[in-house]
């Protein structure tokens, strides 16, 4: 059912499509992030016009409110977001360590967040949630590590997520529906090259680099991903979960991985920070020569066709709500042109140009 088909190679990284239940769509891609079925400020029709294909939500949000059963009723989450692409559903492990759930063997207990009551997530569950939700990809219950971490703690996570990713596989029945599991294992390079083995013998349709970017170094986060990498299959997409800091990309994208998704450019947008080709742009500090000016001549995004950088330096003063919504268009568009060009790189070889002008901006974390 799910094919990746690997068109270009440049050194380690690949372009390519990726067939899903009802569209083949383009690798390496972005996914913008419709935590609760909405990217935040940004009307969904314009997701699509901005060039994605594939949509993230969290199986989490969702299942408290509005819950599975409204959206299977409205025929599932196409219909419920209206998004006119392909889907992917997060699992809710990753809410598991930001929700500081308790953990057993049989699953996760949480605190709902909207009305206190303690809610189980197991990974049966989690599997039933997602193939009601209807997403085309669906992902495995994982425990992901907060670090620092001790490696007892990394390597209990291990375990469980193992068992977890077995327990998904089992309960999951949909054949049209794609699976993925989940790699753990912190930054502790042989913790990393267990749970690629582990994982990768329950045969998924394909597999995703989990724990990372939670607070250790960039360098770090790429060894784990070569580290992984290495022992995955080439003919299975590679999606490494909440990274969009451009740095990050670029340089996981050169390593192989095909996927990404992650919340801050609409974050820092919402904070008033755009990204652009120069850097993070505060929208505040804006300086007074250049008003009339788009905030990046060479974007052409709506915002940038429209808007001038003095409407934003005001907005971000009198109303910030407006301000963020602008701004979340323009980085969602910064990020599909980054992610263009590193497809276009792969076709022409220059990878290494790319990872350089990234370099020479990037190498700081964008907030
Ligand atoms: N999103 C970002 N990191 C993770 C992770 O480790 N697990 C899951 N399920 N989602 C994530
Ligand atoms: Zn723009």
């Amino acid at each position: 059912m799910t094919r990746l088909c690997v068109t270009d190679n440049a050194g380690s990284a690949r372009r390519g499509s990726l067939k899903l239940r009802s569209a083949s769509v383009d690798t390496p891609f972005f996914m913008p992030v419709a935590t609760r079925g909405i990217v935040r400020y940004v009307p969904t029709e314009l997701i699509a016009d901005l060039g994605y294909q594939v949509l993230l939500s969290n199986t989490y949000h969702l299942m408290l409110r509005p819950g599975v059963e409204v959206i299977q009723q409205m025929g599932g989450l196409n219909a419920f977001t209206g998004f006119q692409g392909s889907s992917l559903t997060d699992s809710g492990g990753f809410q598991i360590m930001s929700l500081e759930a308790s953990i057993t063997t049989e699953g996760a207990r949480f605190r709902n967040v909207y009305d206190g009551s303690w809610v189980t997530l197991t990974p049966e569950q989690a599997m039933v949630n997602q193939q009601r939700i209807g997403a085309d990809i669906a992902m495995a219950l994982d425990v992901c590590t907060q670090l620092p971490s001790s490696r007892d703690q990394l390597e209990a996570n291990l375990r469980l997520t193992s068992e977890w990713a077995e327990r998904s596989r089992l309960a999951h029945t949909d054949s049209t529906q794609a699976l993925f599991g989940i790699i753990q294992g912190g930054i502790d390079l042989e913790l990393r090259r267990q749970s690629t083995e582990a994982i990768t013998a329950l045969d998924f349709d394909g597999y995703a680099v989990g724990g990372l970017a939670v607070g250790e170094s960039h360098e770090s986060t790429l060894e784990a991903v070569r580290t992984v990498v290495d022992g995955l299959p080439a003919d299975k997409p590679r999606y490494l979960m909440g990274v969009g800091d451009p740095y990050l990309l670029a340089h996981a994208t050169a390593l192989g991985i095909d996927m990404f998704d992650c919340v801050s450019p609409t974050r820092i947008a919402r904070h008033g920070t755009a990204l652009t080709d120069q850097g993070p742009v505060r929208v505040k500090g804006l300086p007074n020569r250049g008003l009339d000016e788009p905030l990046e001549s060479g974007c052409g995004c709506r915002v940038c066709q429209r808007v001038s950088r003095g409407l934003l330096h005001h907005l971000s003063h009198v109303d910030t709500e407006s301000a963020g919504a602008l701004l979340s268009l323009h980085n969602l568009a910064f990020q599909f042109r980054l992610i263009s060009r590193l497809r276009q790189a792969i076709v022409e070889n220059t990878v290494e140009e790319v990872l350089a002008d990234v370099d020479s901006v990037w190498s700081r974390p964008a907030i």
